[in-house]
């Protein structure tokens, strides 16, 4: 079984589309790469293209997300990252079924704070993340209260803000922040597969122990 997990949450630009991305990017930059897929489900996005080190499929409908999701479960060591659909219960039912972990990414305003709080209320095995957290110490006292609307047990370390990350979800950009962005979104996928009792070595590929140093670009002595 492909191991799951899923970005959820309120309409809004919470980051669902780029934390996904991110955690792809992250699991795809190991030292040993996690083989991973990310499925698009809001119809109302357009799907990322361009050569990337994980792979974009289209779960844009409900039937085109139940077919993918049957081919792909079956699949052992592989990680699905799902970027899921605000404002829809049935497709939130189904990820609190197949996932492993679902997120629900908070910026720092009382609106989204509140909006993650209730989210958070009707999935018990969900977890938030505060994302694109201010880093100035001023900044980050005045927003201490909407980050502290979510528990701290049912959050994730927060994530800061982090500088051309729109360049993720571009064919024609994504090549040229890949490098810098490749750090946090290891940290990122490493926080939330600790979260969800995933050891990383469990999804690597089986095929030798070089095939992540290859794929770099690091061949074996
Ligand atoms: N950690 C971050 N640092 C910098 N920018 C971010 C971060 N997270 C998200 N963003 C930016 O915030 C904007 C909204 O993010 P995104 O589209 O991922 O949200 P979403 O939850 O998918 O929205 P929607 O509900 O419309 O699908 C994008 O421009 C994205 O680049
Ligand atoms: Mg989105």
């Amino acid at each position: 079984m492909a191991r799951v997990i899923a970005f959820a949450g309120s309409k809004g630009g919470t980051g669902k589309s780029t934390l996904s991305h991110l955690v792809a990017h992250g699991a795809g930059s190991l030292p040993r790469p996690i083989p991973t897929v990310v499925v698009t489900t809001d119809p109302e996005d357009l799907l990322a293209e361009g050569e990337r080190r994980y792979v974009v499929v289209d779960g844009r409908s409900p039937p085109l997300l139940a077919n993918q999701l049957q081919r792909l479960l079956s699949i052992d060591r592989l990680l699905v990252v799902i970027d899921g659909v605000a404002n829809r219960s049935d497709v939130d039912q189904i990820l609190a079924q197949i996932a492993d972990l679902v997120i629900i990414p908070y910026g720092p305003s009382a609106q989204d704070g509140a909006r993650a709080a209730a989210n958070l209320d009707g999935m018990p095995l969900a977890v938030g993340v505060p994302n694109r957290w201010p880093t100035h110490p001023g900044v980050a006292k005045r927003a201490k209260r909407w980050l502290e609307m979510v528990p701290a047990t049912r959050r994730l370390p927060l994530l800061r803000a982090i500088p051309k990350l729109d360049a993720l979800l571009s064919p024609e950009s994504y090549a040229d922040i890949a490098y810098e962005i490749a750090s946090p979104a290891r940290g990122l996928i490493l926080e939330i597969l600790a979260r969800a009792a995933v050891e990383p070595d469990e999804l690597v590929e089986d095929r030798s122990d070089t095939t992540g140093l290859e794929s770099l670009g690091i061949k074996n002595l």
